[in-house]
């Protein structure tokens, strides 16, 4: 069935290489998705050759675990590393028809970033952004071509989570948003067309309700009564366990940007606040089977 909002498929262009700015967890994480879903080749870039090390060494260990598996074949999983290369330079974007950048999360470098790629792509490459919050008509403003942006929002563990948000924005055209369609489609994500507006739906959601966690902890909940309260919802995973895997320092820029947009309903948590400027991850520490302590 078409997604609602989906232009007529055959407006989608092909993609026969993917580019990749950026080498972080989401960014290793989308180029195996896409190398073992879409089998062409994905180049993963960063600011450093360590960076870029990590991030390729991460998609050759996870196809390892899948062979370990048996989800692929000794020879597959070769055929899989093969597809997958790292490099420090953009021009290694310049036969791509597809390239997402899951960098920073702050408008100006992914606005800077979007710059650099355009000078070494085709006017139709699609330039796709994993960003979980930013404007996607703000980082197009300023390229050659703002209409062949789109948002394409993937959730964490990418690998497992169904849904992708697909973001319009204002100058986005038909064919750009079929080929994010048809992409979504060959990666078997579940996609929805959703309005480019702060945070979309999912992490408007979601940042409402870790919020409202965390703050009550600011307040002096204890922090297990927050996290435990919760479980007989039958969530997935609770408040903080998830907040851990998004990372506290996105959860912390979503909740900013959220505050920006509507400070009438979406706080700051001062504990966050202070764990992120410390450089932790997390906003309390986890023992070793992945809960709260
Ligand atoms: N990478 C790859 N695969 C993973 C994984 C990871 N990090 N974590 C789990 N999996 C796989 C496991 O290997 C397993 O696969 P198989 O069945 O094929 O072996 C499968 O997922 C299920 O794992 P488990 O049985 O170990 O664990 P589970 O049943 O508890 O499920 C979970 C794990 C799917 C992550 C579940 O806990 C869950 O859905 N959690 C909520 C996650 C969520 O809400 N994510 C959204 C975060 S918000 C976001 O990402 C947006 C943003 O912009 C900030």
């Amino acid at each position: 069935k078409k997604p609602a909002g989906a232009p007529d498929k055959s407006l989608a262009r092909a993609v026969t290489k993917v580019g990749i700015v950026g080498a972080g967890l989401m960014a290793s994480q989308m180029a195996l998705l896409f190398a073992r879903q879409l089998k062409v080749p994905v180049v993963l870039t960063d600011i450093d050759q360590a960076r870029v090390d990590k991030g390729v060494g991460y998609v050759h260990t996870e196809i390892d675990k899948l062979a370990a598996k048996g989800r692929v074949s000794p020879d597959g999983a070769n055929r899989l590393k093969a597809l997958v290369s790292g490099s420090l330079d953009k021009a290694a974007f310049s036969d791509a028809d597809f390239v997402i950048e899951a960098v920073f999360e702050e408008l100006g470098v992914k606005q800077t970033v979007f710059a650099e790629v355009e000078e070494h792509v085709s006017a139709e490459c699609v330039l796709a952004t994993n960003t979980s919050s930013l404007s996607i008509t703000d980082m197009a403003s300023k390229l050659k071509h703002p209409e062949r942006v789109v948002g394409f929002h993937f959730f964490n563990p990418v690998a497992v989570m169904p849904l992708l948000e697909i973001v319009r924005a204002d100058r986005t055209d038909d064919a750009t948003l079929a080929t994010a369609f048809a992409v979504g489609k060959a990666l078997r994500k579940s996609s929805v067309l959703v309005k480019d507006a702060p945070a979309f739906v999912v992490n408007r959601l979601l940042t409402r309700f870790m919020g409202e966690v965390v703050q009550s902890i600011d307040e002096g909940t204890p922090f297990e009564v927050a996290d435990n309260a919760l479980e007989p919802l039958g969530l997935p995973m609770s408040p903080l366990v998830l907040l851990q895997l998004v990372g506290a320092p996105v959860a912390l820029h979503v909740a900013e940007t959220m505050n920006r947009a509507f400070p009438d309903r979406f706080g700051v948590s001062d504990n966050m606040k202070k764990f992120v400027a410390a450089g932790k991850n997390a906003v309390w520490t986890w023992d070793a089977s992945g809960k709260p302590s």
